[in-house]
C-alpha cells in the first residue's frame, strides 16, 4: 500500500509555493539587489513599507536576520531590551542577539505573551537599578509564538507605545506572523505600523512564500538597518527571484488566513473531544493549536510509532505537549484525516 500523504502540522513553515507563486517568481524582472538594483524587491520593499504606513522597506533572508538589524539598529552593547520572555528574541534568537548586538534581554513573563503598559514601565524603571544599564528598546511578538498565537491588542499595543515614547524608546513589533494578527482582530497593517518604530514581518510563514522576511521604518532608520544586514552577509544578488513570491503572496495570501483560523478551530473542537486531551490556549486565537495529551503510560516513542502510518506530523518535541500549526497546505479533508489518526492513537495509548 503506498504511504498516505503527509500531513505536516509542525509549522507553517513548511507551506511548498503554489503553481501561481511560482509562475510570478519564474516571471520575476532581477537585477543585483546589493547594489539596489532588483526591481523585485525594490517593489517588494516599497509596497511593504507603504502597507504598514512607513517610508522604508529592508528585505532579508529570514525573520532572525530582520529581527537582528532590528536591535543593532536601535541599541548600542550593554543596553538592555525588553521582550516577552518565551518570546522568539529572548529564546531562539536570545543568544544570537546577545551575542551579535551585544545586548541583554529583559523578559517580561506574561500569559501567552501578552504583558501590558504597566509592567514594560516597572522594566523601564527597575532596569537601571537592577541592571546597572538601560532599556534601549521594547519589543513585542504580534502573533506570539509560544503563547499560542495571541493576538497582542492594539489597545494595549498603543498604551505601550505612550509608554516608551515617555523615554524616547522606540517599539520595535516582531510581526513574524502580523498578519494573522491583523486578519484575526481586523486591525490594519497600517495600525501595526503606527504604533511600532520598526516592525518585521515574515512572507515564509502563513503567507507561503518560499524566503524572506521584510523590515520596515523610518527612511534612516532602514539606512542604518541595512548596512547591519550586509555586516552579516544579507547582501543578495537577483533575490527578486524570491522577492516575487512575497509579492504573490501578499497579493494572494492574506486574507485567507481567515481559512487557517477556522481549521485550527476546527482541530481544537476535535481534539476537545478526545478524552485526556486538554487544549492549553482555548479559544484558538489564530492557527496554532496547543494541546496536551494525559498519557498515563504511553511514552513518545508510542506516540511517534503509532501516528507515522497516518502520515500526520505534529511538533511532538515537549511530549506530551503537542503543538499544532495550520497553514495554506492544510484543509477540512486534512484536519478531518488528522483528528481521526488522532482519536485512533490516544485512545490506543491509553488502554496500552
Ligand atoms: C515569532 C517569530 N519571530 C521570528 C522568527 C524567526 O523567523 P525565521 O525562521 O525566518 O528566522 C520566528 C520563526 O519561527 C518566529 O516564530
Amino acid at each position: 500500500m503506498p504511504a498516505p500523504a503527509k500531513i505536516d502540522l509542525r509549522s507553517d513553515t513548511v507551506t511548498l509555493p503554489t503553481p501561481g507563486m511560482r509562475k510570478a517568481m519564474a516571471r520575476a524582472k532581477v537585477g543585483d539587489s546589493r547594489r539596489g538594483e532588483d526591481p523585485t524587491v525594490r517593489a517588494l520593499e516599497e509596497r511593504s513599507a507603504a502597507l504598514f504606513g512607513k517610508e522604508a522597506g529592508l528585505f532579508v533572508p529570514s525573520g532572525t536576520m530582520g529581527n537582528l538589524c532590528a536591535v543593532s539598529t536601535w541599541s548600542r552593547p550593554g543596553d538592555v531590551i525588553v521582550a516577552s520572555s518565551a518570546s522568539h528574541i529572548a529564546g531562539r534568537e536570545g543568544p544570537a542577539v546577545s551575542h551579535m548586538a551585544s545586548v541583554a534581554i529583559l523578559g517580561i513573563d506574561a500569559p501567552g505573551g501578552i504583558f501590558s503598559a504597566e509592567e514594560v514601565a516597572q522594566a523601564i524603571a527597575a532596569t537601571p537599578v537592577r541592571m546597572e544599564s538601560k532599556v534601549r528598546m521594547v519589543t513585542v511578538e504580534n502573533t506570539h509564538n509560544a503563547g499560542g498565537g495571541t493576538v497582542f491588542p492594539l489597545a494595549e499595543l498603543k498604551r505601550i507605545r505612550s509608554v516608551c515614547a515617555k523615554s524616547s524608546l522606540p517599539l520595535h513589533i516582531d510581526g513574524s506572523r502580523i498578519f494573522n494578527a491583523s486578519v484575526a482582530s481586523g486591525a490594519s497593517p497600517a495600525s501595526y505600523g503606527k504604533v511600532a518604530g520598526s516592525l518585521m514581518f515574515c512572507l515564509s510563514k502563513g503567507l507561503g512564500a518560499p524566503v524572506g522576511s521584510v523590515l520596515v521604518g523610518a527612511r534612516d532608520f532602514i539606512a542604518e538597518a541595512r548596512k547591519v544586514g550586509l555586516r552579516v552577509g544579507g547582501g543578495m544578488r537577483q533575490a527578486g527571484i524570491v522577492a516575487a513570491g512575497g509579492l504573490y503572496a501578499l497579493s494572494h495570501h492574506v486574507e485567507r488566513l481567515a481559512e487557517d483560523h477556522e481549521n485550527a478551530r476546527a482541530l481544537a473542537r476535535g481534539l476537545e473531544e478526545i478524552p485526556g486531551v486538554e487544549i492549553i490556549n482555548a479559544p484558538v486565537p489564530t492557527n496554532i493549536v496547543l494541546f496536551r495529551w494525559q498519557a498515563a503510560s504511553a511514552g513518545l516513542p508510542f506516540f511517534r510509532e503509532a501516528i507515522a502510518p497516518s502520515g500526520v506530523l505534529v511538533d511532538d518535541r515537549m511530549f506530551p505537549l503537542f503543538r499544532a500549526v495550520t497553514h495554506l497546505g492544510i484543509g477540512k479533508t486534512e484536519i478531518a484525516r488528522a483528528l481521526r489518526a488522532f482519536r485512533e492513537v490516544f485512545g490506543r495509548g491509553k488502554r496500552s
